[in-house]
C-alpha cells in the first residue's frame, strides 16, 4: 500500500472505531498510518490467532468463541481487546455491575450473572494464564508507561483459588522483580492477610495495571481501559469466589465506579459470580493509619463470611 492508501485505511479505521463509540481516538496522522502499517505487517506474518498476538489494537470486533459468551457492549474496550488464543472472553461491563446502589452510575438491581466460560481444570487455567501473560508482556498500548517499565507484572498465585486480590499498579520493587506486592506495601499486605488467616500462597495476587506508571502516578482512564481486558480475562480464567479490591484503582477497574472506598466498603458487591470486597490500599493505610481499623473490620467481615470468625 502506498501512503495515500494508508491514510484512507486509517481514516476508515477511525470511522469504524467512532461508530463503535470508542472515546479516546487518536487524530488521523501519518504516525497512525505507520502504526497501522506496522500492525498489519505483524499480523500478516503471524499464523492466525494462535500465535503470540501483537499488542496492537484489534480493529475488528472479535467473534464470540463460545455460544454463552457476550460480545463486550462497551466499545471503549475495543482497542485493548485481547486477541486471546485461548477462549477467554472479556467481560461485558453489564456483567460487572456492583450490588451497591450508592455508586455514582445508575446501576440496575444486582444481577448474579454467571462466569462466561465453564470452569477449567488446573492445567487449562495454567495454560490460559501463560498465554495471557505473553500477551501482557507484548502489550505496548500505554505509550507514556511502556518506555519506563522494566517489565510487566502479571500476577502470581495458585490457579485454583477462592481469592483474588487486586492492587493498583506495580511500584519500583515490583517493576524490578516482576511480582505484585513485594515492595514496601507488600509487607503490610502480607500482615493483613496473615491476621485474616489467609496464607498468601492461597491467594492469587494481581494488579489493576500491569506496568508501573512513571513515578507511580495514578493511572489515566485510558490506561485503565487498556489494561482492564487483561484483568477481566484473568478473573474469567480464575473464577474466584472472592475478589478483594485494595484501593480506588482496583475499584475503578472491577466495579467501574469512582465512588470512594469509604462509601463502598462494609458490604459485598458482585462481579459476575464473585463477591467483591472493597478496602483501603496498604499504601494508603501507611499514610492514614487511623484507617487500619476499618480495613481490619473489612477483613473480619470476610472472616465471618468464611466462617472463620464467629459473631
Ligand atoms: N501496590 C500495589 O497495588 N501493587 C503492587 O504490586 C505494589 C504496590
Ligand atoms: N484512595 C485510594 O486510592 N486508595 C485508598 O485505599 C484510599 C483512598
Amino acid at each position: 500500500m502506498d501512503s495515500d492508501q494508508w491514510k484512507l485505511a486509517s481514516l476508515q479505521t477511525l470511522e469504524y472505531l467512532q461508530r463503535l463509540g470508542v472515546k479516546h481516538l487518536p487524530k488521523p496522522s501519518a504516525q497512525l498510518s505507520e502504526i497501522l502499517a506496522d500492525w498489519v505487517d505483524v499480523s500478516s506474518k503471524g499464523s492466525g490467532g494462535t500465535s503470540i498476538p501483537s499488542s496492537r489494537p484489534q480493529l475488528q470486533a472479535p467473534e464470540p468463541k463460545q455460544p454463552t459468551s457476550q460480545v463486550p457492549k462497551k466499545p471503549a474496550q475495543a482497542p485493548a481487546q485481547v486477541a486471546a488464543p485461548v477462549p477467554v472472553q472479556v467481560a461485558s461491563p453489564s456483567a460487572m455491575e456492583p450490588a451497591s446502589r450508592s455508586v455514582a452510575k445508575p446501576y440496575g438491581p444486582p444481577v448474579e450473572s454467571p462466569w462466561m466460560t465453564p470452569a477449567r481444570s488446573s492445567q487449562e487455567r495454567s495454560e490460559a494464564l501463560s498465554q495471557l501473560k505473553l500477551q501482557v508482556e507484548a502489550c505496548r498500548l500505554c505509550k507514556d508507561i511502556v518506555c519506563h517499565r522494566r517489565q510487566t507484572v502479571f500476577g502470581v498465585g495458585p490457579v485454583t483459588t477462592r481469592f483474588v486480590m487486586i492492587g493498583d499498579a506495580p511500584g519500583p520493587e515490583e517493576d524490578r522483580l516482576g511480582e505484585p506486592f513485594v515492595g514496601a506495601s507488600g509487607e503490610l499486605f502480607d500482615k493483613i492477610l496473615r491476621a485474616t488467616g489467609i496464607a498468601r500462597d492461597q491467594v492469587y495476587v494481581l494488579n489493576t495495571l500491569k506496568c508501573r506508571p512513571p513515578n507511580n502516578r495514578v493511572p489515566s482512564d485510558i490506561e485503565l481501559d487498556n489494561c482492564r481486558p487483561y484483568i477481566e480475562a484473568q478473573l474469567e480464567i480464575l473464577q474466584p469466589e472472592y475478589i478483594i479490591c485494595w484501593g480506588a484503582t482496583a475499584v475503578r477497574a472491577v466495579l467501574q465506579t469512582t465512588e470512594s472506598i469509604g462509601r463502598l466498603r462494609g458490604r459485598f458487591h458482585c462481579y459476575k459470580k464473585a463477591k467483591v470486597l472493597v478496602t483501603y490500599h496498604p499504601t494508603y493505610l501507611e499514610r492514614a493509619p487511623e484507617a487500619k481499623k476499618l480495613t481490619w473490620q473489612d477483613m473480619q467481615m470476610l472472616m465471618r463470611e468464611l466462617g472463620t470468625l464467629k459473631a
